[in-house]
């Protein structure tokens, strides 16, 4: 297929996913009847369940199958110094370049980015490589003037304007500042947090003296994050506020390439057990290292527009503690008093960091662009067409749905009595209204993995259909073993099992 067709197909198939979206209860835009809020969206009553299933299954994991990583849930507002500490005061910013004739305003890393994909969807694969070492370098060695240079000599050109009429690149700060304090004069100025890492680092010792942790040891939380990000694009893929899943491990210095390496088949694991496939998987190691980082990996996932990151694996060395002990004035340390190899103890040190870091939208993105599937079923001479969200059943979010054959006859009341008997363990739905097909049509569209039916034939004996999405075949069974049938495809314990 020729590049420019691919991308377009590649674009219509997101379009898809959008208004799938949108039509069936996953995701709508924030303030949508005031026409939106551009990088803010909502959860809608699908998408609600889809999404506190994915944060479920990374709790789960992270806490439960490990012994030695504990929760928290730190506030979304803190200290200032926090964040001065932490570098993104001075230097968590992106590189921002305009078109004088659109006025619009474009991530200078992002233009370089695009052009590279470009040449590589062309087959021009070591000129992509080429130019996006040649842009690493220019940002690391923080010469703006050279990445605008860069920007011409590539005759990269305003989609909306078609010129290149660029301005200089300037840096440009991401987090979102309030006041706090009720008079002016008293006031002082606060961030909304752009990462949830440093809600864990602050409460380190907290934890671990009060919970008695040894290193090595993690913290995991969830939480809300909010960055101001000027190129809004690709639907939830990047938002202004979102919600991180993170995990900071902390572990002996000298260790730390050990552990980096563990966390980074870990979670890649992780991403295998939930039912997306290998191929649709790649590391990407980072080129340009963060100024806490002496090693990064991504976790990217093929998205219709691309591979793109999902999850970061960061080696933090000690800076983060390092630096709060700095500001603060507190004492970071930890006292191990394991023996070494000469029989004394380790003492006192800062413990280095793995973080493992996900985006609990990004992984909703990619589990609902995994799940979407169109299929032509051929019924004797006619074709017709089939979509249905193929979820991993443990992340559906609905897990059965009770449709009686009949409004009459006694079968609503039955099938509310199995309806009743299942609702306290699975996320269930009631329907009994139009035809059966037009009913499964509905679940397929939301993705439940299971439609139990209930006819005549119930009366009598005490058994159900139970029609399979995927397969959509159907097998009778006894209502009594219709908790253990759902129980074992939507459990968790399959995809634990496959990380044990
Ligand atoms: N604590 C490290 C950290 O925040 P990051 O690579 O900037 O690292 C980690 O972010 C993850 O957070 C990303 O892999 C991505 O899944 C998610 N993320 C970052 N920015 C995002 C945005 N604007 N919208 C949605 N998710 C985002």
């Amino acid at each position: 297929m020729a590049t420019q067709e691919k991308a377009t197909v590649e674009n219509a198939q997101l379009k898809d996913i959008i208004s799938h979206a949108k039509e069936y209860g996953f995701v709508f835009s924030s303030s949508d009847i005031y026409d939106g809020l551009q990088a803010v969206y909502d959860y809608g009553q699908m998408g609600v369940e889809l999404k506190n299933n994915i944060k479920n299954l990374w709790w789960k994991c992270m806490t439960q199958l490990n012994q030695n990583v504990v929760g928290l849930d730190a506030a979304i507002f803190m200290h200032p110094l926090v964040w001065k500490a932490s570098g993104h005061v001075d230097s968590f910013n992106d590189p921002m370049i305009d078109n004088k004739d659109s006025k619009k305003r474009y991530r200078a890393d992002v233009l370089i980015e695009d052009k590279a994909a470009q040449y590589e969807a062309e087959g021009r694969v070591e000129e992509a490589g080429a130019l996006l070492a040649e842009m690493g370098k220019l940002l690391e060695d923080e010469n703006l003037d050279g990445v605008r240079e860069l920007i011409i000599s590539e005759g990269i050109k305003c989609p909306i304007s078609g010129t290149a009429n660029w301005t200089d690149v300037r840096q440009f700060n991401l987090m979102f500042s309030t006041q706090v304090g009720s008079v002016a004069e008293e006031s002082q100025t606060i961030y909304l947090r752009p990462e949830t890492a440093q809600g864990i680092f602050v409460n380190f010792l907290n934890v671990q003296k009060t919970g008695r942790m040894k290193v090595p040891f993690g913290i995991a939380q969830i939480g809300k994050a909010f960055r101001n990000e000027i190129v809004a694009r690709q639907f939830i893929f990047r938002m202004r506020e979102f919600e991180q899943m993170e995990m900071q491990f902390f572990v002996r210095p000298g260790t730390e390439m050990e552990w980096y390496e563990k966390w980074k088949e870990a979670r890649k694991a992780w991403h295998l057990a939930i039912g997306i496939p290998a191929e649709s998987l790649r590391y990407h190691d980072h080129e340009k290292l963060a100024h806490y980082a002496n090693a990064a990996v991504d976790i990217e996932y093929r998205f219709p527009f691309g591979f793109k990151e999902v999850e970061g694996i960061h080696s933090r060395t000690d800076f983060d503690l390092t630096q709060h002990q700095e500001l603060s004035r507190k004492k970071m340390q930890y006292f191990d008093n394991d023996l070494n190899e000469e029989g004394k103890p380790y003492g006192n040190y800062i413990p280095y960091v793995i973080e493992t870091s996900a985006g609990a939208d990004r992984l909703f993105l990619m589990t609902l662009c995994n799940a979407y599937t169109e299929e032509e079923i051929v019924e004797g001479d006619s074709t017709k067409s089939r979509t249905f969200l193929k979820f991993h059943p443990a992340l559906a979010p609905v897990k059965a749905a009770i449709l009686p054959l009949t409004k009459k006859d006694g079968l609503p009341e039955k099938a509310t009595e199995i309806f009743d008997s299942l609702k306290y363990d699975f996320n269930m739905i009631y329907e009994e209204r139009d035809s059966i097909g037009k009913r499964y049509t509905r679940q397929d569209l939301i993705g439940t993995p299971f439609c139990i039916a209930v006819d005549h034939q119930t009366l009598e004996d005490n058994t159900v259909t139970v029609r399979d999405r995927d397969s959509r075949e159907q097998v009778r069974m006894p209502i009594s073993e219709l908790h253990n049938y759902i129980n074992k495809a939507v459990s968790f314990k399959s995809i634990f099992e496959k990380l044990a």
